[in-house]
């Protein structure tokens, strides 16, 4: 029999995956609820992740252009101070128009906002405070939060072990910092700190930072970054922090086991890593269970295991970013509208916001010489750095390079990385490139822009083919 929903579809969180998914599946005339638990829509990108972090890495490049030396080189004299608590506001400023951006959009697509959290009745009923709200669908978007350090106590207020919300808002610049993980948030905000005039050094489990990306990324990207001053203590991880008055003491090991050694610091961000927000969501009431890892499994159009409940965004597996729950939001609603909504999750772009920024797309060069059996000769890379591209050498951004990895045999591009000021604008069309099934020649004969950054992109093809002009 035909039910009386109160909707056609729920969505369980606002972040860029649900907030997304609502506006499509209303776009798509299918009358839609969002649930959202906290004071603003946007989920962790808008309000805790990526927005203000990109505020606060922007307005500390500024800052650290005018300290060290940068500006001067340009021919602009100047004697920065900081005024920490205006960049603060700017970064509040940023957040507060997006989030009210969010909610303008809800409004005119006619999403109805449900505020509070959800919990599951049965596979079309959630509660939403005292609320009952029911749907045909019922999408789930709750997103990740930050894995805890074990016995390691995160208090953000006191501003002396973080996580990266506390790291966004330190009110003021730490002497010592510590990181511990050096991964995106290590970097990021490590980077951030590190400009205002933070002493940082980065402790990470690997031998490398970055896990994940490209191997040769990996080691010039920790050479840059020591060279702006970030320490780095590999191969260690931290076993402990304890804090008396304003210090934090941390107990580190070597990863492989050994003598204890100890580090002070008045400020310790942690960040290992995010875990998806699947407790509390009452996922037994529908007897959806999770993987090890605490994800819900879909299939590839996104349904769950429950028939009318369907999952997207950092509480799935794949890659914890924004630009993929986005997505994965659109696909979703699309397939519940009866279209075909497919994500390639094989050419998602990853990008890390430091200066220069680093960024990739597809598979790494180890992976693809996996791929093809661990034969290095049935893999072809090209490089090109970026101190022999004009604009790049001209605007004294020199550091990095970036890399095209195609099949030898079909010169099909398997993967592109960069490290270069604008990389992460720069790999956009590496994803357009691959997403078409371009060989690198294609690249290469692509007419690019002249003086532009870019430029790196088409002779890092031409370096397949082994003839680039300017290296
Ligand atoms: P989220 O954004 O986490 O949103 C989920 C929402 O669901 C939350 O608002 C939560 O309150 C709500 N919720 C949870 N449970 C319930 C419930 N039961 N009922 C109602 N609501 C609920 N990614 C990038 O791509 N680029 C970046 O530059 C970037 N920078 C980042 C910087 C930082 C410091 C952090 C922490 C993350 C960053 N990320 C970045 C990752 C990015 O924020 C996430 O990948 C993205 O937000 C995931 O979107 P989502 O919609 O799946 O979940
Ligand atoms: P991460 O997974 O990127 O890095 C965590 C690092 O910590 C790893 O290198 C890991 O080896 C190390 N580590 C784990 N346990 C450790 C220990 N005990 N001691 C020392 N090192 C340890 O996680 P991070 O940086 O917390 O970020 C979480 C997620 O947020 C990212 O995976 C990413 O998906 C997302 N994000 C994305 C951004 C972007 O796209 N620019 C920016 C910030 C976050």
């Amino acid at each position: 029999a035909d039910h009386n929903y109160d909707y056609d579809v729920l969505v369980i969180g606002a972040g860029p995956g649900g907030y997304v998914a609502a506006i499509r599946a209303a776009q798509l005339g299918l009358k839609t609820a969002c649930a959202e638990g906290r004071e603003t829509l946007g989920g962790t990108c808008l309000n805790v992740g990526c927005i203000p972090s990109k505020a606060m890495l922007h307005a500390s490049e500024f800052f650290d252009a005018a300290k060290n030396g940068a500006m001067k080189e340009l021919g602009i004299d100047v004697e920065p101070k900081l005024n920490l608590d205006q960049m603060h506001a700017q970064r509040r400023d940023a957040v507060k128009g997006l989030t009210g951006g969010i909610e303008g959009l809800f409004k005119k697509n006619k999403v109805d906002w449900k505020k509070g959290y959800a919990t599951f009745q049965d596979a079309h009923t959630v509660k939403v405070g005292d609320e009952t709200v029911t749907a045909k669908d019922i999408v789930i978007a709750t997103g990740s939060s930050v894995t805890p350090l074990p016995g390691v106590e995160i208090d953000n207020d006191k501003g002396i072990v973080v996580d990266s919300t506390g790291a966004l808002e330190l009110p003021k610049v730490p002497k010592k910092m510590v990181v511990i993980g050096g991964g995106v948030i290590g970097l990021e905000l490590g980077s951030v700190w590190r400009r205002l005039g933070a002493e940082v050094t980065c402790v990470e489990f690997l031998d490398e930072i970055l896990p994940g990306m490209d191997g040769d990324i990996r080691k010039e990207a920790r050479k840059i970054f020591r060279k702006q001053g970030i320490e780095f203590k590999l191969s260690t991880k931290v076993t402990g922090v304890s804090v008396k008055g304003k210090t934090a003491t941390l107990t580190l090991e070597p990863a492989a086991g050994g003598d204890e050694e100890t580090m002070e610091a008045d400020c310790v961000l942690v960040s290992i890593g995010r875990k998806p927000n699947t407790d509390g969501l009452g996922l037994d009431a529908i007897g959806l269970e999770t993987n090890k890892r605490g994800q819900i499994e879909t299939d590839h159009d996104f349904r769950t295991k429950v028939d009318g409940v369907w999952a997207i965004g950092d509480c799935i597996p794949g890659p914890m970013l924004a630009h993929k729950a986005e997505d994965e939001g659109i696909a979703v609603a699309e397939n519940i509208a009866g279209q075909t909504g497919i994500v390639n999750h094989a050419i998602i772009p990853s990008v890390v916001y430091t200066w220069p920024e680093i960024a990739g797309v597809g598979l790494t060069t180890e992976e693809a010489i996996e791929k093809m059996g661990g034969d290095k000769k049935a893999v072809k890379v090209g490089k090109f750095p970026m101190l022999a591209n004009s604009r790049a050498r001209t605007n004294h951004e020199g550091d990095g390079f970036v890399k095209v990895i195609a099949e030898a045999e079909s010169d099909r591009v398997l993967g592109v990385w960069a490290i270069a000021v604008p990389a992460g604008t720069m790999i956009a069309e590496a994803a357009i490139a691959m997403e078409f099934g371009a060989t690198s020649e294609d690249i290469a004969y692509t007419c690019h822009a002249h003086p532009t950054h870019a430029e790196a992109t088409k002779e890092a093809a031409m370096a397949v083919q082994g003839k680039p002009i300017h290296f």
